[in-house]
């Protein structure tokens, strides 16, 4: 049986799903079984009792581990789990040291080959779907406001990421690899919102704000940290007049080629009316 962390989250809902087409038997965790909707074919259990009876592989959400996997990893080894896929992140490639980002995974992944087990890291860039943060905006017909105009990204549609992991818990082709993921083309933020709009039906607009309007908005979030919001602006001052780089990898472990922004817009289009 695969355990799958974070269940109801953007990337686990979809793993699930991809899971139980193949036939694998999955047990779901999430914290809130009551209100998760999840398939019925799969087990559902609760995240803080992390059932590891009969588990043979996993799928880790660092979000759902926030204080650490070394818990989560004795006890899995315990119960004689064999493979890990973790939800890691492009940031890993560039291991610097003042990165909160690139240090939290890179921990993750250490821990995960000090544990014994069979590994796969999932390096995913930007997901497509933090673009739903733009909601309340795009529905409300305001502006949605962000700095660095210009920063061109690859975002990857979170179907994609779930299907890479898929593949790496139901074979053996991605034992001990660190496919870095991304969507197929590279885009920047106002067309991004246009693309939205077009989705949706709706005028979306863009406006660009300074990087200092946009730390105070970020911080105003909940669970952004200092940290974490230095990065985001790093990382988007850094995609500045950037060449285009998008991976090969989905389309390579998949079989199929990378969703767009415009195919993600598509399927979400209902989220922004
Ligand atoms: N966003 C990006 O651009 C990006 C890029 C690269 C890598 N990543 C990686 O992807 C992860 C996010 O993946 P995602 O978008 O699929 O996940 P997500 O939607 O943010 O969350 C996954 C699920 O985890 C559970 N969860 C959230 N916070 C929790 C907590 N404090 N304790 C226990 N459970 C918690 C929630 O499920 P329940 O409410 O059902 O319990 C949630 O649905 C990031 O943490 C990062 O490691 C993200």
């Amino acid at each position: 049986m695969i355990l799958v962390t974070g269940a109801t989250g953007n990337v686990g809902r979809h793993v699930v799903g991809e899971l139980l087409c193949a036939n694998a038997k999955v047990r779901a965790l999430t914290r809130d079984p009551a209100t998760a909707r999840l398939p019925s074919d799969a087990e559902v259990a609760r995240t803080d009792e992390l059932p590891l009876d009969g588990i043979t592989s996993i799928f880790l959400n660092p979000a759902v581990f926030w204080n650490g996997v070394d818990d989560l990893l004795s006890r899995a080894a315990g119960h004689g789990v064999r493979r890990v896929v973790l939800l890691s992140s492009s940031a890993a490639l560039a291991p610097d040291p003042s990165s909160e980002l690139a240090a939290r995974h890179l921990d993750i992944e250490r821990a995960i080959e000090d544990s014994g087990m069979e590994w796969t890291f999932a390096r995913p860039g930007e997901f497509a779907s933090n673009a739903l943060a733009w909601r309340d905006a795009i529905r409300a017909g305001d502006a949605v406001r962000e700095p660095y105009a210009a920063a061109r990204t690859e975002p990857i549609h979170e179907r994609d990421v779930a299907a890479v992991a898929a593949k790496a818990l139901l074979t053996d082709h991605l034992v001990g690899a660190r496919p870095v993921l991304s969507g197929p083309e590279s885009i920047t933020r106002p067309e991004m919102v246009r693309l939205i709009g077009e989705a949706a039906g709706l005028p979306a607009r863009f406006e660009e704000i300074t990087p200092e309007e946009a730390r105070k908005e970020l911080l105003a979030r909940p669970y952004m940290r200092e940290g974490l919001v230095d990065d985001l602006l790093r990382l988007r001052a850094g995609a500045v007049g950037v060449p285009s780089a998008p991976s090969p990898e989905v389309e390579r472990i998949t079989g199929r080629p990378a969703r767009t922004f415009a195919e993600w817009a598509a399927d979400h289009a209902d989220d922004f009316r």
